[in-house]
């Protein structure tokens, strides 16, 4: 498959499916145009308006009057009574997701018999059906709901480059757009963040999350949660959980986890998410331990909603209820329905099981009705929330969509977030930056000239007319700098054959240097896109072999949605930046860092494994009792490869260089509720001005159970001019250092932890403390 980009349509929901006129969106460039223009928006909202007028329904009467900031109980209050006015069909209704263009059922939402609707790309409809919702018996606002992964129509790069930045600030501004724009659309609850932790990059999903460590994975969850809220709309956590581990990155796979990594990895992101203050969470499609997470009442009703009291609403991945059958637990739709409502699914997204099943389930007794009452609460709470029962609310203006969003400073924001997320992986000779470049620069490679792979997957409303190619901006700046650019494609995006090298070879070698902009095409990340070779795609190695034969030095821009294998391509590369798609200003983002402009401090969010058979790899993996050493033939190794990554997580390098020394701790005897203050001092020993991402790791190196090697606890990032140091410091509570024990137990153990300040996963670890009891 390698090498087509997917058709159109509802199978390839991460580039947009349908334009608004209903047709398919088409081409192989994520977004199309995906907004209507100004004018013919605002013409379509005035005719809305007027229908809406005509229709009486202009001036809605509210379901319920709770102001925001209406207290819990009486929302609670508000909702029992509301509840006791509804017929079964309503309450259905509010359980039910459903949305996507031309499958739209405007009666059922008339009929009050829809509470969530997604993806209606079109603000103008959103006006409309809202305007239907509040006219129907019990005026029961609708809640418009879409996935907008890395923002909506400015899109930030992908979320496993925002993981990149090692920098929550810069999640937390990014989602903020992202939300800002959702909500100047019409949205109320974004579909993510996804915060499925994942070590294995075969599988296509890793790029819509953040990366293999628990504690980025948890800081990125609750900054992502901030900023969604702060520009406007809530988020949804997904998918839980376990998903990020499906055996051998096959996509909707099954994950068998044991109760302490469940605990100790893949649950945490989610609580981080849900103490931010997320509203919705989404079931995932997996199977854990046995049991598909759609009918896991252990998992969504026990753990998550009661032990962990989460009040808002759990919806059901896509069509999932259905795909309960093919998982061969439900051998009827009724059936399914019965263990998805009963496990604590509230939402039926798609499947359309709950329109149709659940009366009758009702009926016959098997659901209780206290059950609907339940999962209609949660839903009518989170309208509550929102602010939707809010008499002042006012709807988002569809005619001001244009102006809200993708705004300087929005844009301005995605620059930051794209410089930020770039990685330097090999700098020989101090090849880049190109600031006094050579003379004449041959960029080679389809994607260099291609939007959409600048955007990534799951384009949400974003404009190729308003992305920057990055060929343009290459030409452009080094052309200021006096340097000459020719460009060859040398082969389509997924490089399928090798027809154009010959043309690409003599472009090179009519050039002093070589940019070549390889890598994975768009379409080759997200959803069910697993791939079991994780180099670069098609025929782009042999077409870098014979760059690098020119003889001219090669800088290699990777485009990457995962941890590709990248030991041959850095090989041929003398320098190599490697980057996750990186979004709307993508492209003068890569320049921006090219040129020098921005000193690069992108970190690997996964480890670069040095081949598929080392996957799954993190670089917190238990140790052995036989630790690898040359030579010994009975120690843990493979017999044909290195056990290490071929680059750790954590690593990126800089134009410059760091020091980090120093490291001292406030105090050497702690109790378990203290926070310990670790400090180090980090110089900048280099001649250029740099930023350095400096990471804190700590290792208890004796416990009851094996713990790991290391692991992040606190990221720090220091601006430092050349021969500068600064004295930085991380505060940590010593009861991060819990881990569940083999019988589900938290515990946190007295004795010596070690603790190490550094760029990467390899620090040395210099300076320790004593945990003891009081
Ligand atoms: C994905 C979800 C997404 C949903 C709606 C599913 O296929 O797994 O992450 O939110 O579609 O688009």
């Amino acid at each position: 498959m390698i090498g087509e980009p997917p058709p159109a349509g509802k199978k390839n929901r991460h580039a947009p499916p349908l334009r608004f006129d209903g047709s398919p969106a088409g081409g192989k460039c994520p977004p199309t145009r995906p907004l209507a223009d100004g004018l013919s928006a605002l013409l379509h909202a005035l005719r809305s308006a007027a229908l809406a007028l005509a229709l009486g329904l202009a001036a809605p009467a509210a379901a319920l009057d709770l102001p925001r900031g209406t207290p819990a109980a009486a929302i609670e209050t508000a909702i029992a009574d509301l509840l006791a006015r509804m017929t079964l069909e309503e309450k259905i209704g509010q359980m039910v997701m459903t949305g996507w263009g031309a499958e739209f059922d405007e009666a059922a939402v008339a009929g009050g018999r829809v509470g969530i609707v997604s993806s209606v790309d079109d603000p103008a409809l959103m006006v409309r059906y809202q305007a239907l919702a509040r006219a129907s018996r019990l005026a029961i606002p609708l809640i418009f709901a879409r996935d907008a992964i890395h923002g909506y129509r400015t899109l930030m790069p992908v979320p496993l480059g925002l993981a990149a930045t090692f920098d929550p600030a810069i999640v937390e501004a990014a989602a903020r757009v992202a939300g800002e724009e959702s909500a100047a659309a019409g949205l109320h609850i974004v579909l993510g963040p996804m915060v499925d932790l994942s070590r294995d990059p075969r599988w296509g999903r890793v790029v819509e999350g953040p990366g293999e460590d628990v504690f980025l994975a948890r800081t990125f969850a609750a900054r992502s949660v901030k900023g969604l809220k702060a520009g406007g709309v809530a988020a949804t956590l997904k998918h839980f959980v376990g998903y990020g581990a499906v055996r051998a990155g096959r996509d909707y796979a099954e994950a068998d986890l044991s109760a302490p990594t469940l605990a100790d990895l893949y649950l945490p992101p989610f609580r981080a998410g849900l103490d931010a203050g997320a509203e919705m969470v989404m079931a995932a499609f997996s199977v854990l331990n046995g049991v598909p997470v759609t009918a896991n009442r252990r998992l969504l009703d026990d753990l998550l909603r009661r032990d962990w009291r989460f009040d808002g609403i759990v919806v059901s991945d896509w069509d999932a209820i259905r795909e309960l059958m093919p998982h061969g637990v439900a051998a009827t739709r009724t059936e399914a329905t019965e263990k998805a409502v009963l496990a604590g699914i509230d939402v039926d997204m798609a499947s359309g099981f709950y329109t149709a099943e659940l009366p009758g389930l009702v009926a016959a007794g098997r659901v209780p009705i206290a059950r609907i009452d339940e999962a209609v609460a949660r839903v009518l709470r989170v309208k509550a929330r929102l602010g939707l029962f809010d008499p002042a609310r006012r709807d988002a203006d569809p005619a001001a969509y244009e102006h809200a969003t993708a705004t300087p400073a929005q844009r301005d924001t995605a620059r930051e977030a794209a410089r930020r997320s770039i990685v330097l992986l090999k700098n020989d000779r101090d090849l880049l930056p190109l600031d006094r470049p050579a003379k004449r620069i041959a960029v080679i490679g389809a994607a260099a000239a291609d939007a959409g792979d600048m955007m990534g997957a799951w384009g949400a409303m974003a404009r190729r007319e308003e992305t920057p190619i990055l060929l343009d901006e290459l030409k452009r700046r080094l052309g200021a700098l006096g340097a000459e650019v020719s460009f060859a494609a040398g082969c389509d995006d997924a490089c399928t054959t090798s027809d154009g090298f010959a043309e690409a070879e003599a472009t090179a070698r009519a050039a002093d240097l070589v940019v070549a902009v390889l890598g994975e095409p768009w379409y080759l990340t997200a959803e069910s896109t697993s791939r079991t070779r994780l180099g670069l795609p098609g025929h782009q190695q042999a077409l870098l072999d014979r760059l690098k034969a020119t003889g001219r030095p090669v800088v290699l821009v990777t485009l990457a949605g995962r941890a590709m294998t990248m030991a041959d391509a850095l090989a041929r590369a003398d320098a190599a930046l490697y980057v996750f798609s990186p979004g709307t200003m993508g492209a003068p983002a890569i320049v921006d860092v090219l040129l020098g402009e921005t000193n690069p401090s992108g970190r690997l969010p996964m480890s670069l494994p040095r081949a598929v058979g080392q996957i799954p790899i993190a670089y917190d993996v238990l140790p052995t009792g036989r630790p690898f050493s040359p030579g010994d033939t009975l120690a843990s190794r493979y017999v044909d490869e290195a056990v290490t990554p071929l680059l750790p997580f954590g690593f990126g390098l800089s134009y410059t260089t760091f020091a980090h020394t120093d490291v001292t701790v406030s105090a050497p005897i702690v109790g378990p509720a203290d926070t310990i203050r670790i400090e180090a001092t980090v110089t900048n020993t280099g001649r250029r001005a740099g930023r350095e991402i400096a990471q804190l790791y700590v290792r208890d190196p004796v416990a009851a159970v094996s713990r790991p090697p290391r692991r992040l606890h606190g990221l720090a990032r220091v601006d430092l001019a050349p021969g500068e140091g600064k004295r930085i410091a991380f505060d940590l509570p010593v009861a991060d250092l819990a881990f569940h024990d083999f019988d589900g137990r938290r515990v946190l153990e007295p004795g010596r932890f070690e603790v190490g300040v550094g760029g990467s996963s390899e620090v040395p670890l210099t300076a320790a403390f004593e945990l003891r009891r009081p």
